[in-house]
């Protein structure tokens, strides 16, 4: 058993933490967090404006930072990438795969039902969410395979473990991601030893870009969806984006050794609540 105290295994100093939509909202938060505590972040995603702005700011503030613009669903650019990190830093710490979310077109209205599902919006989605994690990680774990050693974070959400309604193929696809979680874990571990971890976080409700429209109205307030939200959430409020900095560095951190192929509520109670 390792003698590093407490502390000092949650330090990660000059990991090479490679963030997909690190740009976006949650993403970019851990960026920011984890470049501050001495990693070398590199951020991955389509939103080349966002990227670059956010790439800046850490710079600016002392941080160790890159970012490429890459698909996700595209195995060639991740490829090309990963060779370059490597390269550049010698190899690749961990792996945090939060590019994803909910696509409006796949939202069943209001007033809809499951029948006006388009099946085309039902695939974009999950291939976004499932295959936007499989994909990273089938390059990425590969290079961790040659360093016996590294970490895969992915996003998972509530809507994986309980029926939210009007959200099918975002909570299909996320309910497909605790699953390859699970799998991955035990194929890193029983083939290429301990040292690769595989885990998801389950955020529960935050505000982003992505639910806003579904759960404030355009005066900030709750909408009925955004009401019953924080009427099952026994915290009876939305969650930060910073509340799930520390147990996203727990994980990818040696603090967590012990620990892989689970799925971590980050909620507020949303998932231990029955509602009663
Ligand atoms: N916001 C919430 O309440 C919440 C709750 C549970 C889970 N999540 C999950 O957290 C993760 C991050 O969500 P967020 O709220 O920060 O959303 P966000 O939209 O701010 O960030 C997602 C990022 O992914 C990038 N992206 C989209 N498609 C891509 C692609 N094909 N290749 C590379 N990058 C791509 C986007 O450019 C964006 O920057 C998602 O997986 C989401 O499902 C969010």
């Amino acid at each position: 058993m390792s003698r590093t105290s407490t502390s000092g295994k949650f330090n990660i100093k000059d990991k090479v933490i490679v963030i997909t939509g690190g740009e976006g909202i949650l993403g970019g938060t851990l960026a920011t967090a984890f470049a501050s505590l001495g990693a070398v972040i590199i951020i991955l995603g389509i939103n080349e404006e966002s990227g670059t702005r956010l790439k800046q700011d850490i710079a600016e503030a002392g941080g160790r930072v890159e970012f490429y613009k890459t698909n996700v669903l595209h195995r060639d650019e991740l490829t090309r990438v990963s060779a370059e990190i490597v390269r550049q830093f010698g190899r690749i710490d961990a792996l945090i795969n939060a590019a994803g979310g909910n696509l409006s077109g796949a939202t069943i209205g209001e007033h809809e039902t499951f029948f006006d599902l388009d099946p085309d919006d039902f695939r974009k989605v999950s291939e976004l969410n499932l295959d936007g994690t499989v994909i990273p990680s089938l390059v990425f774990a590969e290079q961790m395979s040659h360093q016996k050693k590294g970490v895969i974070l992915n996003f998972s959400s509530m809507t994986s473990q309980r029926a939210v309604s009007r959200v099918a193929g975002y909570s299909a696809a996320k309910a497909a991601v605790d699953n390859f979680t699970k799998w991955l874990a035990v194929e890193m571990a029983t083939k290429f030893g301990e040292g690769i971890r595989v885990n998801a976080i389950a955020p529960g409700f935050l505000v982003t870009k992505q639910n806003r429209e579904l759960l404030l109205d355009k005066n900030n307030k709750l909408t009925p969806r955004g009401k019953s939200i924080i009427d099952h959430t026994p915290f009876g409020r939305f969650g930060e984006p910073e509340e799930l900095t520390g147990t996203v560095l727990w994980l990818i951190s040696d603090a967590s050794s012990f620990v892989t192929g689970s799925v971590i509520p980050v909620d507020g109670g949303f998932s231990a609540y029955s509602g009663v």
